[in-house]
């Protein structure tokens, strides 16, 4: 067991003492800290590298304790919270006043979540408020889905809580209720056309004037690696490529490293992160990325792949 391994207790203590601690979600692991303490929130800021004016998702143990965050919670939250939390769905809700501008990253909204990964909420429910959470990777770098690669981020300098490897593997969909309209800002396995279904009104996408989001960064999932999203036919030439498809590697082909993931959207959502993190460690000349098709089940790898390979030096623009 690895010497900054720790149990449930041990994580709720470290929350309740101030510090950071990183814990298993069914999406991807998180780096936490008692969202009502700016000190504790700011010393997670300063791990993850992140710029300051960015909010971070905080998560509940029970949808119980949203109106102690939100205000104005339209009916609407109750009905997708009731559907699919515990589970991969963010909401933003118009902020309760005292939540941390540090959490909110300064604005009137809130990103609130209960997970469904049974050690997150066993911390959560031990630890009793809300913890703020952003993906456990340092800013820009590919999200963690085992205890292993929090481990490979962060070193000694975090305790993680090992839950095992994340059954999702991509980051919460997003949606901003804030608005007239509710929002898509984040693609996640819950879809836009489950959402649609509960909500029975058309789910609008991302504008300008939508809150700020560091996941709609145009670049911020990348791999080290030159990363090219090509059609189907990939052009495998020299020693020194590697690729991820969705097929096993043609007779002939000559690719250094080829990995094959399944044909399916949340198997291949599962296994993306750790797929991209052993790839991008062969230290490979370019990696080759197979499109995946433009449908809504798709949607959510659709766009971490579009980030993952947007051209180096977007990263400060929005996407
Ligand atoms: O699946 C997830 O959501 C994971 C796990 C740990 O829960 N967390 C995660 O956190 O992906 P992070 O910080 O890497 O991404 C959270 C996203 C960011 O893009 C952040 O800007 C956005 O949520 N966000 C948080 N609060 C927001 C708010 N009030 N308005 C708009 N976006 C918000
Ligand atoms: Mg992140």
């Amino acid at each position: 067991m690895p010497s900054n391994d720790i149990n449930v207790r041990d994580a709720a203590a470290i929350l309740k003492a101030g510090n950071v601690v990183a814990f298993p979600t069914e999406t991807v692991y998180g780096l936490g800290a008692d969202a009502a303490n700016e000190v504790a929130v700011q010393k997670l800021f300063a791990l993850k590298g992140r710029p300051a004016a960015h909010p971070v998702i905080v998560h509940l143990g029970s949808v119980d304790l949203l109106n102690d965050w939100a205000v104005d919670v339209p009916e609407t939250a109750y009905t997708l919270a009731e559907r699919f939390w515990p589970g991969p769905l963010t909401l933003i809700l118009r902020r309760r006043e005292g939540v941390l501008n540090t959490v909110t990253g300064a604005q009137e909204t809130v990103g609130l979540r209960v997970p469904g990964h049974p050690v997150a909420l066993e911390l959560l429910q031990t630890f009793g408020n809300g913890v703020a959470a952003p993906s456990a990777n340092r800013f820009g770098h590919v999200s963690p889905t085992t205890a292993a690669h929090v481990r490979a981020e962060f070193g000694n300098a975090v305790p993680v809580l090992d839950g095992g490897p994340c059954g999702v593997g991509l980051e919460s969909t997003i949606l901003d209720l804030s608005g007239r309209v509710p929002r898509l800002l984040r693609p996640g396995a819950v879809t836009r056309t489950d959402l649609e279904d509960v909500l029975g009104v058309p789910v609008g996408a991302r504008d300008e004037n939508a809150p700020r989001a560091s996941g709609t960064l145009e670049r911020h999932y990348a791999p080290r690696t030159e990363t090219l999203l090509v059609p189907d036919a990939i052009p495998v030439s020299t020693g020194h490529d590697a690729v991820l498809s969705r097929r096993s590697k043609p007779e002939g082909a000559e690719a250094e490293r080829w990995l094959a993931l399944p044909d399916d959207p949340a198997a291949y959502g599962q296994r993306l992160y750790a797929a991209l993190r052993d790839l991008d460690a062969l230290g490979c000349e370019h990696l080759y990325i197979e499109t995946v098709p433009d449908t809504s089940t798709w949607a959510a790898v659709r766009d971490r792949l579009g980030r993952a390979a947007a051209p180096a030096g977007l990263e400060k623009q929005y996407g």
